[in-house]
């Protein structure tokens, strides 16, 4: 719920601005208070009044406004708010938020605020994917801006990919998760989750079982718990957890990417199954069937990443949590593991087939830290999510 909260609602002009009049009424069904700001491009878009309607509060639409500057000077104006939130955010106010510029209403509250700000951004499928707008999008979250979104799809411009602005229901989970209480508040922390893709050709790929499962529970545990959570992804079949920030990857090399990016973070858990090894020459075409010819697969070894951010000198995170898949020896693996690897704690688990975990709904791990190692019951995976989040609460306060 969001009783008692109020959102400073900034609506950027795009097509997508329409979709601010259901998140106006959604957040006030859920008990929190609006107060929207269009930029001028948005007025286009949306008329400031059926928004002021919809809030049932005063709209501000502009810098210059004189009255409003008599009445509540704009500086006020951007500390009033619990969140202000960016939606839909257009390129244009991406670039201008990351330079820091000033030259209209919205962009001053931006500058001026000293309350958590999130982004929901929305724009054509190029716009999105061009690195001057990728570059904004870092330096924002450097900045410390949430970033809910984009979704792929169907975009009104009629291209198909990540730009459409998330649906309203996961921006109010985005908005929930941002003001939730919790230990974790004020909290970044990266999760790696479910399996990679390693192409053979541009039909075929090496694979494993990881349903993604463990990590998408992790994710939600640390959300509740009031972290920010970035997300990142290989081909799950397991449901992304709302209310976080999910980057999707296919294979590790683009994992370890998208983990570097979402650096700094306070803590980083590693419950991806990353393959260790990827096609070295992948076919850029379909790969033919040759009468009597065998076709052989050279390999190449993937970036460890979880190794890697272990030990990076600059940015490591305060705790660094991996995980061991094990068949047999598990404790005895999985300690040499954390010392191999260079993590501060292992989660182990036995993932031989008799157990049923991996793709099951069940998990018997033992966590091994520096202090030695302690068995947890087999229990769901939620719980074991829930149990992990709450350890690496206590870790970071006592950090
Ligand atoms: N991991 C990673 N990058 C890799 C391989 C693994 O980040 N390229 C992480 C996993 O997310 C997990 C931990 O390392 O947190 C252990 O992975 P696992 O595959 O069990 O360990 P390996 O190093 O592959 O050891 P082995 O296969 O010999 O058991």
């Amino acid at each position: 719920m969001l009783a008692g909260k109020r959102i400073l609602l900034i609506i950027g002009g795009g097509i997508a601005a329409y979709k601010a009049l259901e998140l106006i009424r959604r957040l006030r069904e859920r008990g929190a208070a609006v107060t929207p700001v269009l930029t001028r491009a948005a007025g286009e878009f949306v008329t400031p009044l059926s928004v002021g309607a919809l809030a049932g509060e005063k709209v501000y639409t502009d810098l210059f406004d004189l009255t409003d500057e008599a009445e509540m000077g704009h500086i006020q104006l951007s500390r009033v708010a619990d969140l202000v939130l960016v939606a839909p955010a257009t390129a244009d106010l991406m670039a201008k938020m990351a330079q820091g510029l000033a030259g209209d209403l919205a962009t001053t509250l931006l500058l001026a605020t000293d309350t958590p700000v999130m982004i929901a951004p929305a724009m054509n499928v190029r716009m999105w994917d061009h690195p001057a707008t990728q570059r904004n999008l870092a330096t924002l979250q450097g900045d410390g801006v949430r970033v809910v979104g984009p979704a792929s799809g169907d975009m009104a411009c009629g291209e198909y990919g990540p730009g459409r602005l998330s649906e309203v229901p996961e921006i109010v989970a985005a908005v929930e998760a941002a003001l939730a209480d919790g230990p974790l508040r004020g909290r970044r922390v990266l999760v790696t989750s479910g399996p990679t893709h390693e192409p053979i050709d541009p039909v075929r790929y090496i694979a494993n079982r990881s349903s993604g499962a463990q990590g998408s529970a992790i994710a939600g545990a640390l959300r509740d718990l009031g972290a920010e959570v970035i997300f990142v992804t290989g081909p799950a079949e397991a449901p992304r957890p709302s209310g976080v920030q999910v980057v999707e990857v296919e294979t590790a090399r683009e994992m370890r990417d998208a983990v570097m990016a979402a650096l700094p973070v306070d803590a980083g858990v590693f419950a991806a199954a990353v393959a260790d090894w990827r096609v070295e020459n992948a076919a850029t075409s379909k790969m033919k069937k040759v009468a009597g010819a065998l076709p052989t697969l050279g390999f190449a070894e993937n970036p460890d990443i979880l190794a890697e951010v272990s030990r990076l000198e600059n940015g490591r995170p305060s705790l660094v949590v991996g995980f061991a898949a094990e068949t047999d020896d598990v404790e005895a693996h999985a300690t040499a593991k954390r010392l191999r690897k260079g993590c501060d704690w292992i989660v182990a688990n036995d993932v031989s087939p008799a157990t049923g975990i991996m793709g099951g709904s069940e998990n018997a791990v033992v966590l091994i830290s520096g202090e030695g190692s302690e068995s947890w019951p087999r229990m769901g995976k939620r719980e074991v999510a829930k149990r992990l989040a709450a350890r690496i609460a206590e870790a970071l306060r006592a950090d």
